[in-house]
């Protein structure tokens, strides 16, 4: 199982969003491992957007993500990674299909509601920057036999 790191964005605390976006993960089948509210720092989201740091919008978008808190999730499934993002959609919320969550709920490149993680290896390193080890869970939800086949797992 992957397990990938979500982070739901201040334009999605302040819509009131939260609830219809983690319903999404749910829904799809992806189990919850970890979750919490988190003020973000400056210097952390340095770390985080340090793809982005010689770009003109390097600062608005570290910004952005300070406006309030965020939520941290990490989803756990088979093939996590690549799930979500899929889910997640396009970078730019005008241009993401419709169906996917920031074409659905998104009219901006940075205000496109979620962050996920881009790879497997990007995912292990971005879990360890926002959760301590005991934050994330091992559990085995009853219905796992619902979700996946025998061979699948
Ligand atoms: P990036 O890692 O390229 O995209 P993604 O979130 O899809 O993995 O960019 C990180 C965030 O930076 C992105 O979610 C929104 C913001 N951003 C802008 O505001 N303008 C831009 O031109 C780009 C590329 C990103």
């Amino acid at each position: 199982m992957e397990r990938t790191l979500v982070i739901l964005k201040p334009c999605t605390i302040e819509r009131g969003l939260i609830g219809e976006i983690i319903s999404r993960f749910e829904k799809k089948g992806l189990k919850l491992a970890g979750m919490k509210m988190t003020w973000l720092t400056d210097e952390l989201l340095s770390e985080h957007y340090a793809h982005l740091k010689e770009k003109s919008f390097f600062q608005r978008v570290k910004d952005a993500m300070r406006v309030c808190p965020v939520i941290v999730c990490c989803w756990e499934g088979l093939d996590a990674v690549e799930v979500v993002r899929a889910m997640a959609g396009k970078t730019n919320g005008r241009l993401a299909a419709p169906g996917t969550i920031r074409g659905d709920y998104s009219m901006s490149v940075q205000e496109n509601i979620v962050h996920a993680s881009d790879s497997l290896e990007t995912a292990e390193i971005e879990l360890k920057r926002f959760f301590k080890e005991e934050e994330i869970f091992d559990y085995t939800p009853s219905y796992i036999w619902s979700l996946y086949a025998n061979d699948e797992i």
